[in-house]
């Protein structure tokens, strides 16, 4: 299927919603930590893709800010899987040219997860390949609203005035200023919601939905996902012939 996928008209960046590794889980009677687990080969799997098609970048929600509501014992799985992960496969990202970034709250993160995250960048800031971005402790209300308050400071200190505010400046203050827009959102596992996901940077993306629960996202979907996007035609709120070169 990869033969098929046009390297002319590839998204830049895609997003994916990691959904439904809790649901996957209880199919197989399982506890929701298996599920989490298991989707961690669905990330190596989706990394991978992406490296090898040419993705320049990819970000994952791999924790909102809202999980942290979740049982304990589930958010500490989760942390601790998040650091087992780093540190079982930055070599492998550092030599595939893998640069890793990460958006979000981390100063709440657990510090041993903050200094294997802080570890991971430094190891790989200067590859150029597929950069990696993982959201943790992150929501777009809680990147808005602090993006709203630098804003109004900045404008009350006289550093901006009001008519400088636009979509540019409004981007630079976004926890993603380093990084374009996404042109393509993945979720899985049937639930149709961008569930307080890059809300301002998503404005444009076109969005992909499928039942298939995260653990058994592989490559072939991301392809046939990829594929889906490649057939669709981007307006920006033009009509078809506009964008027709004459
Ligand atoms: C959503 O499924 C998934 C998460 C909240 C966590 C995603 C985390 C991983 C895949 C593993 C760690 C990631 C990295 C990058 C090492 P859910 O629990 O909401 O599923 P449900 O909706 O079926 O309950």
């Amino acid at each position: 299927m990869i033969d098929l996928i046009q390297k002319e008209k590839l998204p830049r960046h895609i997003a994916i919603i990691m959904d439904g590794n809790g649901r996957w889980a209880k199919e197989r009677n399982q506890n929701r930590l298996f599920g989490h687990q298991q989707g961690v080969l669905s990330v190596q799997e989706v990394v991978e893709g992406c490296a090898e098609v040419g993705i320049e970048y990819l970000t994952l929600y791999a924790f909102s800010t809202e999980n942290w509501k979740r049982p304990q014992a589930e958010v500490n799985g989760l942390m601790e899987l998040l650091v087992s992960t780093l540190q079982s496969e930055i070599e492998k990202l550092h030599e595939n040219n893998i640069r890793l970034d990460v958006i979000g709250d981390i100063e709440s993160l657990p510090a041993i997860c903050i200094k294997q995250l802080d570890a991971a960048k430094e190891l790989t800031k200067n590859n150029t390949g597929l950069t990696l971005v993982l959201a943790l402790s992150y929501s777009a209300k809680w990147e808005i609203i602090n993006a709203i308050k630098e804003i109004a400071r900045d404008t009350k200190e006289g550093k901006i005035k009001e008519e400088d505010i636009n979509d540019d400046l409004i981007n630079q203050h976004l926890s993603t200023s380093h990084i374009p827009n996404p042109e393509f959102m993945i979720r899985t596992s049937g639930e149709h919601r961008i569930s307080n996901f890059l809300l301002y940077q998503l404005a444009y993306a076109e969005l992909y939905f499928t039942n298939t629960h995260w653990p058994d996202f592989r490559k072939e979907n991301l392809f046939e996902a990829i594929l889906n996007y490649q057939n669709r035609e981007r307006r920006f709120g033009q009509i078809s012939e506009q964008l027709k070169p004459a």
